[in-house]
C-alpha cells in the first residue's frame, strides 16, 4: 500500500499534465501565425490558471525571467492553492517560440516539479550541454572533452562506426567549430533551428537517430532537459556561459558563487523529480495540439524519476469552452 507521499507524488504526475495541456492548447490559435510574443503570452497565462489550481505550495525557480522583467511565472513566484506539498518548479510555457510562430517542428509546452530545494536555479543566460541517452557507462562523453573525442568514444560503447553517430547541435554561428570537428569524425549532424530541451530528449528514445546533444543553448532549457533525463535515464552535463557582467550579476545575485561549475545531471535535477511535456507542434516525440471539433486533442509525455515510468497521453478535451482552469 503506497504511503500518503507517494500517493500524493503520483497523483500530481497526472495533474502536472493538465498544466502543460492548457499550455499547448491555448498556443492552437496561433500556431503559424508569426506572432512569438502572443503565443508565449497566451501559454504563459494558460499555465499560470492551471498551475494555480494545484493543491501544491510551489515555487517557480525557473520561470520567465527575473521578477522586474517577467509579469507573470516570474523566479520566485509562489503558484498553487497553497497547502500541499513544497515543491521547486521550472517551466517554459511554450519551448521553441519561433518554430510555434512558423508552424515548425518540436514546439512544447513543459514544466518540471520537484521536492523544494532539489532543481538547480538557473540564471537566464546560456548553458553549454552534452547529453547521452541511457544504457551507456557512466562518464563516456564529457563537457571538456574534445568533441572528437567524445563522438570516438560514443562510438566505441556502442560497438559503431563514428559515420554511425548522429549528434544534434543548434544551428548557430557560435557552433561553428563543434560541427567542423563533429563532421570531420565522419559523423552526422541533425542541426535544429530552435528547441534544444526536445534536441536533448531526443538522445533518449532511439527512433529519433540521435546520439548525442552538443552546444550552448538557454541555461533554464538545460534545468528543464536535466530533469527529463533525470527521469527517463540518460547522462548530461552542463556549464553556464557568461556574456558580461551583467550575466554574472544575476547568478551571483541568486546565490551562484563558482561560476565556471561543471553541473551533472543530478546537481541540475536532484531528488523526487516530475517532467511533463505536451506537443505544441508536431515534433519527432509529441503530436502537436490538434483541433478537433469544438475541442481538442493533445498529446503529452509525462515522468517520474522515482519509478522511471514514462506514460504517453493521448487526451481529448471535448469542449474547448470548457477548457478552463
Ligand atoms: P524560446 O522558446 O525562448 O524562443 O527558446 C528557444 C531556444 O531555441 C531554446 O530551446 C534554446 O535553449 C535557446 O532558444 C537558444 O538560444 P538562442 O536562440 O539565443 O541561441
Amino acid at each position: 500500500m503506497p504511503n500518503d507521499a507517494t500517493m500524493l507524488s503520483r497523483i500530481l504526475t497526472l495533474e502536472v499534465a493538465r498544466v502543460t495541456e492548457a499550455a499547448a492548447v491555448a498556443c492552437h490559435d496561433l500556431i503559424g501565425r508569426g506572432d512569438e510574443k502572443e503565443a508565449d503570452q497566451a501559454a504563459v497565462d494558460a499555465m499560470r490558471r492551471a498551475l494555480n489550481n494545484l493543491m501544491i505550495q510551489g515555487t517557480v525557480v525557473i520561470g520567465e525571467g527575473e521578477r522586474d522583467e517577467a509579469p507573470m511565472l516570474f523566479i520566485g513566484e509562489k503558484v498553487g492553492t497553497g497547502e500541499g506539498p513544497k515543491v521547486d518548479i521550472a517551466l517554459d510555457p511554450l519551448e521553441g517560440t519561433t518554430l510555434c510562430a512558423k508552424a515548425m517542428p518540436n514546439s512544447i509546452a513543459t514544466i518540471a516539479v520537484a521536492e523544494g530545494g532539489s532543481l538547480l536555479h538557473a540564471p537566464d543566460v546560456y548553458m553549454e550541454k552534452i547529453a547521452v541517452g541511457p544504457g551507456l557507462p557512466p562518464g563516456i562523453v564529457d563537457l571538456d572533452a574534445d568533441p572528437i573525442e567524445n563522438i570516438h568514444a560514443l562510438a566505441k560503447a556502442k560497438n559503431v562506426d563514428p559515420k554511425d553517430i548522429t549528434a544534434c547541435i543548434l544551428d548557430r554561428p557560435r557552433h561553428a567549430e563543434i560541427i567542423e570537428k563533429v563532421r570531420s569524425t565522419g559523423a552526422s549532424i541533425r542541426l535544429i533551428s530552435d528547441g534544444d530541451v526536445a534536441g536533448v530528449i531526443h538522445t533518449t528514445d532511439a527512433s529519433t537517430g540521435i546520439d548525442l546533444y552538443l552546444g550552448v543553448g538557454g541555461a533554464p532549457e538545460g534545468v528543464l532537459a536535466a530533469a527529463a533525463l533525470r527521469c527517463i535515464g540518460g547522462q548530461m552535463q552542463g556549464r553556464l556561459v557568461f556574456r558580461n557582467d551583467e550575466e554574472r550579476g544575476r547568478a551571483e545575485r541568486i546565490g551562484i558563487t563558482d561560476l565556471s561549475r561543471k553541473y551533472d545531471m543530478q546537481e541540475m535535477a536532484s531528488g523526487d523529480v516530475m517532467f511533463a511535456a505536451t506537443g505544441v507542434t508536431d515534433g519527432s516525440m509529441l503530436r502537436g495540439v490538434r483541433k478537433i471539433g469544438l475541442g481538442f486533442e493533445t498529446e503529452t509525455v509525462v515522468m517520474r524519476s522515482s519509478t522511471g515510468t514514462v506514460r504517453w497521453i493521448r487526451a481529448v478535451h471535448q469542449d474547448g469552452k470548457k477548457f478552463h482552469y
